[in-house]
């Protein structure tokens, strides 16, 4: 993957047609936002707050006691309400959400149409089904969904009784769910059956039932949708319910009316030590947020069809689908399964089917669609997009380029929006009315945030053109409020990483800054790995690994990836019993590589297995016995090692030298 990327890359201005309808027109407009933002920061946020529906007014704008931060003080809202009810009176009948399953019925597309009154029902149901375990506000509720509406629904829901909701991904493992269900103390589940994915019925309420069976839980309830009444579901008695329950509760309920610092939501994230963070946000901020960057970003008006092609189990699926277009009242495509199922043009037929006008996904499907070829999306108008994002990863200017020409047809605007779960929203991106574009930069920094590039060691500025750690000095309101159940973890990772760096906020990220302003992310500076786009710990990987009774020490690097960005490559070491076996021919390393392979798939999920596994007498490490990771990396990447016909290889420091 060639990645050139300079300040002198081509330039692609905003074509005056698209200045000319944009919800945010001209840089000029853009900077006096972002001016405002900064010099009077109070009027600025209580200007944009008006679009929230607040019980209570805010007494003031911000508290900031790093890292503790107070948007909107004293207001009183309900998040629901400013995503459902406040549509009603206009946009009842206006289509909220289509919804396309993946298998298709004789080569027919399956969509179901769900108005913003059926949403605002649905969710309503689902709250009251909430209330009837006892579900009150506070009270978390812990989703394991495909993406169906019923996920949206039940999200909205839990806001709008003020449970807390997290969600876990589809593709984590029963140990990830009974890890998270232990943090949380979740009282209640929400699952399905199953979904559709790459042509086969994948089991969710299975997983769920073995994710309760391991260890403590508090979890009293499980309510069960049914992805396909077709298909066998186990409901345990007494304790999970089928989706009748909900069908039988009333359409209406009242929204609960919380506290502006009420945590909306906890999802969980991938760090550089131990298990994964619950990072929680709150109400006003994070909606104003959801909302103004869905404008600003996305550009979206009344009639367009907006899609986001990430699931509900990530930050992505919460801002950019669950409540930043609901919010804004758009309707929005979604879609259950594979890209590349049946075929490889899915999405692109996909886009025609549903007349999409804006189109987010991440760089890695970009590029895997690249490698599919130009005819693929040739084969299609793709005519009715007229701006398209990008987010999860840098993007390459090839695969940016090949976007633009391919998909956008030279037409649209690409936004290549750059954040994090823990800034709940983007927060540097171009804004496509306003910002030219550069290739593979995310461009600028978003009204509000103030950023730097400074030197990890010393805290220092480092000005432009250097390569250094991202930093944001001033508080936010989407930003995450802390960790779940972990104060002290939340200041020492994000707030406080050192005495020269305390009170502002360390993104983990390397960037630098050219000299036109425009930031060029260059991925992360700690062990967190991001691949396709899903960030995962290289601790996680390795205690997941080391729960394999033949495997005593692993070291799990990432290299670069052509299509995932990055990829893992993972060193384990093997004790004394498992040697013998294998000397003895009563099991063979490639026995342990799968087993290696498929225990990461149980602690964690599927997606995190590794792309290669290898044995060593020893793993390099320093004289304080750390492990030398940039040794590994080298010896991942140089290719010395060929395939898998090594048995045992030795990689202590010595062997490595000679080198
Ligand atoms: C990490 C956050 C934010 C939703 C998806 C991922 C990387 C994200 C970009 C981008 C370069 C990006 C960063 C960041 N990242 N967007 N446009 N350009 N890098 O959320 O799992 O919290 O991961 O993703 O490394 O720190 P996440």
């Amino acid at each position: 993957m060639t990645t050139k990327k300079t300040q002198n890359s081509p330039v692609f201005n905003p074509s005056e047609s698209f200045v000319a309808q944009a919800n945010l027109q001209g840089i000029q407009t853009a900077q006096t936002f972002c001016d405002t933002a900064l010099r009077q920061s109070d009027s600025f946020w209580a200007e944009l707050a008006k679009v929230i529906k607040f019980h209570k007014a805010p007494n003031k704008i911000l508290d900031w006691n790093p890292p503790k931060a107070s948007w909107f003080t004293g207001a009183e809202l309900n998040v629901s309400e400013n995503c459902l009810d406040k549509h009603l009176p206009t946009l009842a009948k206006k289509t909220a959400l289509i919804w396309e399953g993946e298998p298709k019925n004789n080569q027919e597309a399956v969509v179901r149409n769900v108005s913003y009154q059926e949403l605002y029902e649905m969710t309503c149901q689902i709250s009251n089904a909430l209330k009837s375990f006892g579900v009150k506000k506070g009270d978390r509720v812990l989703l394991y969904m495909p993406m169906v509406p019923e996920t949206i629904a039940s999200m909205q829901a839990c806001a709008r009784i003020g449970a807390i909701h997290t969600v876990v991904f589809a593709g984590f493992s029963a140990q990830s769910i009974a890890d998270r269900l232990h943090d949380s103390e979740a009282k209640c589940i929400i699952t399905a059956d199953g979904t559709y994915r790459k042509g086969k019925f994948l089991q969710l309420k299975s997983v769920v039932d073995e994710a309760l069976e391991k260890g403590s839980n508090k979890v009293e309830n499980v309510l069960v949708f049914q992805r396909d009444p077709k298909q066998p579901c186990f409901l345990k008695d007494g304790r999970d319910h089928s989706w009748g329950l909900v069908m039988e509760q009333e359409k209406s309920c009242p929204p609960v009316i919380v506290d502006s610092e009420h945590p909306l939501f906890i999802l969980y994230t991938s760090g550089t030590t131990g298990k994964p963070k619950g990072l929680f946000h709150t109400q006003a901020g994070y909606l104003l947020w959801a909302h103004w960057t869905t404008r600003w970003l996305f550009d979206v008006k009344a009639e367009d069809v907006y899609w986001c092609s990430a699931d509900c189990g990530w930050i992505t699926g919460h801002t950019y689908i669950t409540y930043g277009p609901l919010s804004n009242g758009i309707t929005q495509l979604i879609y259950e399964g594979a890209p590349t199922h049946p075929n490889k043009d899915r999405f692109w037929e996909m886009i025609d089917r549903h007349q999409v006008n804006i189109f987010y996904t991440s760089p890695t499907a970009i590029r895997m669609f690249m490698g599919f070829g130009d005819d693929l999306p040739a084969k299609h108008s793709l005519k009715s997009l007229r701006l398209l994002g990008t987010v999860g990863e840098p993007i390459n200017p090839e695969a940016w380029l090949w976007f633009h020409k391919n998909i956008g047809h030279k037409n649209c605007p690409i936004v290549d929006t750059y954040w994090q779960t823990e800034t709940g929203g983007v927060i540097i991106s171009p804004i496509p009315g306003a910002t030219p574009t550069k290739p593979g930069s995310a461009t600028q920094p978003l009204p509000g945030i103030d950023i730097d590039i400074v030197d990890i060691e010393t805290g220092k500025s480092l000005g432009t053109n250097k390569k250094g750690a991202l930093i944001i000095k001033k508080p936010w309101p989407a930003m995450a409020r802390g960790i779940w159940g972990d104060p002290a973890r939340f200041e020492k990772t994000y707030w406080k990483t050192s005495p020269q760096l305390d009170g502002v906020y360390l993104t983990g990220d390397m960037a630098s800054i050219d000299d036109d302003g425009y930031v060029w992310i260059e991925g992360r500076m700690d062990d967190v790995l991001n691949v396709s786009g899903h960030r995962i710990g290289t601790a996680e990987i390795e205690s997941a690994l080391i729960t394999h009774p033949a495997i005593f020490q692993a070291a799990a690097v990432g290299v670069p990836d052509e299509i995932k960005g990055q990829a893992l490559v993972v060193f384990i070491e093997i004790n004394e019993d498992a040697h013998k076996k294998i000397e003895r021919g009563e099991m063979s390393v490639e026995d342990i590589k799968n087993q290696a392979r498929d225990t990461v798939g149980t602690e964690i999920g599927s997606f995190a297995k590794p792309r290669e596994i290898r044995v060593a007498k020893a793993l390099p490490k320093t004289r304080s016995g750390k492990i030398m990771r940039r040794l590994l990396r080298e010896l991942a990447l140089s290719g010395e090692i060929k395939g898998d016909t090594t048995t045992l290889e030795d990689f202590s420091t010595d062997s490595l030298k000679e080198d």
